[in-house]
């Protein structure tokens, strides 16, 4: 989509699709108005045939009642209820187990030899923490994958009724699912995540049942369906750049900052959007109360305005990479951008390290996903030392 991006950001900033919603594409646009606190709840759309294709007819489903599809108070209230338990001293006392999960996939790919990265490693790694983190017994993990891949597509903003349907009973199984791992683990408390959320829903009556599965719908999903392509995308863009890719062998100490290029070179979330409530202005547009707007982050992460002639390149000692906005901006900035990184970090350096000889041992194939961007497939040949 990079290619179009330009086009956008060069020629119409600030544009306004035929379908009615909005769609911004500079680096500093999408910040500002990331940063501006718009809402994020769509039934503060205007009346109309995309309001009618967007909101549902039916009540909320699973995501909508999580903080990221709310505004204040609610947004401030369950957010600073996830933050006090998902602290920057678990994330980081999280680094020896990420490092052992991260070596046995290792392990495990060197036995096959050719292995597809996506199936070994970039899915298994976020599911494996986030899991363990909340708490949640192994029990039908095939399954809660399948969902969550459905649900996903929720972010898309057309789909097809049958898509429209599919997605509806995955958000309900999932939700299904949610609300009895909930109930189980009041009889099952742990050093997790769950158990402290459902001891804070138990003592302050600060969220109820349906928002408290809600939250745990989007930590799980979140917590996997993204930082997959952070991994699988960053390997990709290594193995493309092989001066990039021996610099990394080379220097341990790039790893922090490659990490932010890759968010900022192939962004894992392309895009996301807030709903006006006043009229907005951003450059020489006006925009509309009522309007849907689109923050494309893949594309403010690729402005040549901001990074520079050379932004369609890779380079992971880019000082401006850390600006990247593939985490959001603002009040709903991603609540696991530590984690996330932390993930990147180790699977890919490791991963690196181990195999002098990574290599594509095929054609890669792309989830074929508008938003959450990355390869489903991701064939790869690691016969090493
Ligand atoms: C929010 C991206 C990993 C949990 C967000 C948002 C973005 C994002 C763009 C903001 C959406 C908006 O402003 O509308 C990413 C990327 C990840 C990643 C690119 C990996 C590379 C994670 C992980 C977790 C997580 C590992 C948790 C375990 C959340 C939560 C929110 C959020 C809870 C909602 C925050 C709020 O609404 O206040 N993420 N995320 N994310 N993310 Fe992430």
């Amino acid at each position: 989509p990079y290619a179009q991006y330009k086009v956008l950001r060069d020629e119409d900033p600030v544009h306004q699709h035929p379908l009615g919603f909005w769609f911004v594409s500079r680096h500093d646009d999408v910040a500002a108005l990331l940063r501006a606190g718009l809402s994020v709840e769509v039934r503060n759309l205007a009346p109309g045939e995309f309001r009618d294709q967007v909101v549902p007819e039916e009540g909320r489903g699973a995501l909508d009642l999580s903080m990221l599809d709310r505004d204040p108070p609610d947004h401030t209230r369950l957010r600073s209820l996830v933050t006090k338990v998902f602290t920057r001293r678990r994330v980081a006392a999280l680094r020896p187990r990420i490092e052992q999960l991260v070596d046995a996939a290792l392990d495990r790919m060197a036995e096959k030899g050719d292995c597809d990265l996506v199936e070994e490693l970039a899915f298994p790694l976020p599911f494996a923490v986030i899991s363990e983190m909340l708490g949640i017994p192994e029990g039908d993990h095939a399954r809660i994958r399948e969902l969550s891949g459905t649900l996903v597509r929720s972010l898309e903003i057309v789909a097809d009724d049958e898509t429209v349907n599919a997605i509806a009973a995955a958000d309900a199984e999932l939700t299904a699912i949610a609300a009895d791992l909930v109930e189980w683990k009041r009889g099952n408390p742990g050093e997790d995540l769950l158990t402290d959320l459902v001891q804070a829903e138990h003592e302050g009556q600060v969220l109820d049942r349906d928002e408290l599965v809600a939250q745990v719908v989007l930590l799980y999903v979140a917590g996997h369906e993204t930082t997959v392509n952070l991994i699988a995308n960053g390997v990709n863009a290594l193995l493309r750049n092989p001066d990039q890719l021996a610099a990394l062998r080379d220097r341990p100490e790039l790893e922090a900052n490659a990490v932010e290029e890759f968010l900022r070179y192939d962004s894992p979330v392309q895009q996301t959007r807030r709903v006006t409530t006043e009229p907005f202005t951003l450059r020489d547009k006006e925009i509309p109360a009522g309007s849907f707007v689109i923050a494309c982050l893949g594309s403010a992460n690729r402005d040549e305005r901001f990074y520079g002639s050379d932004a369609d390149q890779l380079r992971l000692d880019r000082p401006e990479a850390r600006h990247q906005v593939s985490f959001g901006a603002g009040p709903h900035h991603c609540l696991g951008a530590a984690l996330a990184r932390l993930e990147g970090e180790v699977a890919i350096g490791r991963l690196v390290r181990r195999f002098p000889d990574l290599g594509f041992a095929g054609a890669l194939e792309w989830n074929g996903r508008i938003n959450l961007h990355g390869p489903a497939t991701f064939p790869v040949t690691v016969h090493s030392a």
